[in-house]
């Protein structure tokens, strides 16, 4: 029994002439959503394609094709003597409610519960937001002074010489050939002898983290993190419901005394070279600390060595790997610092025992690294070209934290005590103790400058206020219109209302 038949096209099938969409997929779609919103019901039967292709103006061929398509997937049904109708059977109960293509999304009715952890991450990435090339941006190379023509050449010549081989390689550990020049790499300029079956590629600093997280730490497990120290680390080491204790810092990093009370500790995160975010280096004889307590009490460290290779004031110290001879440290690497953030590659360097369940956990995952990029830094450091451009990235760094830090010293000295850092691409301007840095670092990110506050890297408080200001990719006009819109910023009147050192930030 046919319930209703359509002499004209029903309202809610529609196609849009000026639409790049192929005109069957519109009408496919259209027609689709009308069954399921129940805006056609089962049972209905359309007009004849005949009817269909004139009214909307469209040929027949196309209607016929739309058909075919439901036809197959069973959302009409062609029954003899009674044209084409709207399946029976649809196991539709409720009309379901289908944005059209032009309607506006709503939010969904439906709310699927996150877990803690996702909550914890979305407000980290709301303070965070996503890194841009903006003046002042922390952690950031400069675009301006990247080798892009060497890697495009790179590139080009490995394409040419065999297009195939770019899409070559799924071992977990990632691409040999990257692997043994990280290690050669390594050696000569970090002091850390490994091979490189050791040597894990990943996506990133971040995403090795990631790896070790999910293969090492439990629910309860205890772990400690510098304080102030990375934010993302942290979240993410909280996310597994281990007990994450705070270590606070001084200029020599990690204040490694503080841990000699602690016992059972699974894994201790460390910036041994350059703690991050607020700079200094971990001497010799904390390092022989660390590793002293690491080896007494079955703990792991992890050195997270992100732009070491910056090093202003004299040679980059061997990392705290290098003196490892028990397998008690895990180094963590990355290009993002070095070549860029979006090249999406980094390095984990394991105790020979970690690196099948390193390499199994991550199986699960993105399963391995793609190619590509691999074999893009494998030839760029293969061919020299890693070695220079870092010594040219040192010195073009060196160069423009100098400038930032004399002007700031030169207009902003009131408010900001700024020192220069040793190493790494950002430099912190301290804030005095009463102001609120997120107001500041808000009323500047509004202006169109990065500046982060240094009070939300702390795990415990009091934090320190205080601006993170990336020095790396700053030119000299961006620096004179920063140094501008900051000094306005600082130096409005300390009335009760707008002045920075009363307002609090409600929410971060
Ligand atoms: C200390 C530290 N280590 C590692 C990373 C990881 O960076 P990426 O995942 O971009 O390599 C970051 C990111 O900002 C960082 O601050």
């Amino acid at each position: 029994l046919v319930r209703r038949r359509y002499e004209s096209v029903p309202e809610a099938i529609a196609v849009d002439h000026a639409d790049a969409t192929p005109l069957f997929r519109q009408l496919y779609h259209s027609i689709r959503e009308a069954i399921l919103a129940h805006l056609i019901e089962p049972g209905e039967r359309l007009p004849s394609t005949r009817v269909m292709a004139k009214h909307l103006a469209i040929a027949r061929n196309t209607v016929t094709t739309a058909f075919e398509q439901l036809l197959a997937e069973g959302y009409l049904e062609s029954r003899v003597g009674a044209g084409t109708v709207v399946a029976r059977d649809l196991p539709i109960e409720e009309p379901l409610n289908i944005a059209g293509r032009y309607a506006p999304v709503s939010a969904p009715a439906r709310v699927h519960e996150t877990t803690p952890h996702a909550s914890a991450a979305m407000s980290l990435a709301s303070v965070l937001s996503l890194r841009q090339v903006a003046t002042f941006e922390i952690d950031t190379p400069a675009y301006d002074a990247f080798a892009f023509e060497t890697m495009r050449r790179l590139l080009s010549s490995r394409a040419r010489r065999d297009f195939r081989t770019l899409f070559d390689g799924s071992d977990p550990a990632g691409l040999l050939e990257l692997r043994k020049e990280i290690t050669d790499w390594v050696w000569t300029s970090r002091g850390i002898r490994c091979t490189p079956d050791q040597v894990v590629i990943t996506s990133g600093g971040q995403h090795a983290m990631e790896l070790l997280v999910r293969t090492l730490v439990r629910a309860r497990d205890k772990v400690v993190v510098e304080d102030p120290g990375e934010i993302s680390v942290r979240t993410l080491l909280m996310g597994t419901g281990a007990k994450v204790q705070g270590i606070p810092v001084d200029d020599g990093g990690m204040c490694v005394e503080r841990l000699e009370d602690l016992r059972s500790v699974k894994l201790a995160h460390v910036t041994p070279s350059n703690q991050y975010p607020v700079g200094g280096t971990m001497g010799m004889s904390r390092r022989l600390a660390l590793l002293n307590w690491a080896s007494r009490t079955g703990a792991l460290i992890v050195e997270d060595d992100c732009d070491s290779e910056f090093r202003y004031s004299s040679r980059p110290l061997a990392a705290l790997k290098g003196l490892d001879s028990e397998g008690l440290v895990v180094y963590v690497g990355t290009f993002s610092r070095i070549l860029l953030p979006s090249i999406r590659l980094g390095y984990l360097i394991l105790p020979s025992n970690l690196v099948q369940p390193i390499l199994a956990i991550r199986a699960l995952g993105d399963r391995h690294p793609p190619p590509l990029e691999q074999w893009l830094v494998a030839d760029f450091i293969a061919n020299g070209h890693f070695m220079a451009h870092v010594r040219r990235m040192r010195k073009l760094y060196a160069y423009r934290q100098n400038k930032l830090v004399s002007m700031f010293r030169e207009h902003l000295s009131q408010w900001l005590d700024v020192r220069p850092a040793g190493a790494g691409m950002n430099v912190v301007g301290w804030l005095p103790p009463d102001v609120d840095d997120r107001v500041v670092a808000k009323k500047a990110n509004d202006a169109g400058i990065m500046v982060r506050p240094a009070s939300i890297y702390f795990y415990t408080r009091p934090a320190r206020p205080g601006l993170l200001v990336g020095h790396s990719a700053v030119t000299s006009g961006h620096l004179r219109r920063g140094v501008r819109t900051l000094s306005t910023i600082l130096s409005q009147p300390n009335g009760p209302e707008n002045s920075i050192l009363r307002q609090k930030l409600v929410a971060v």
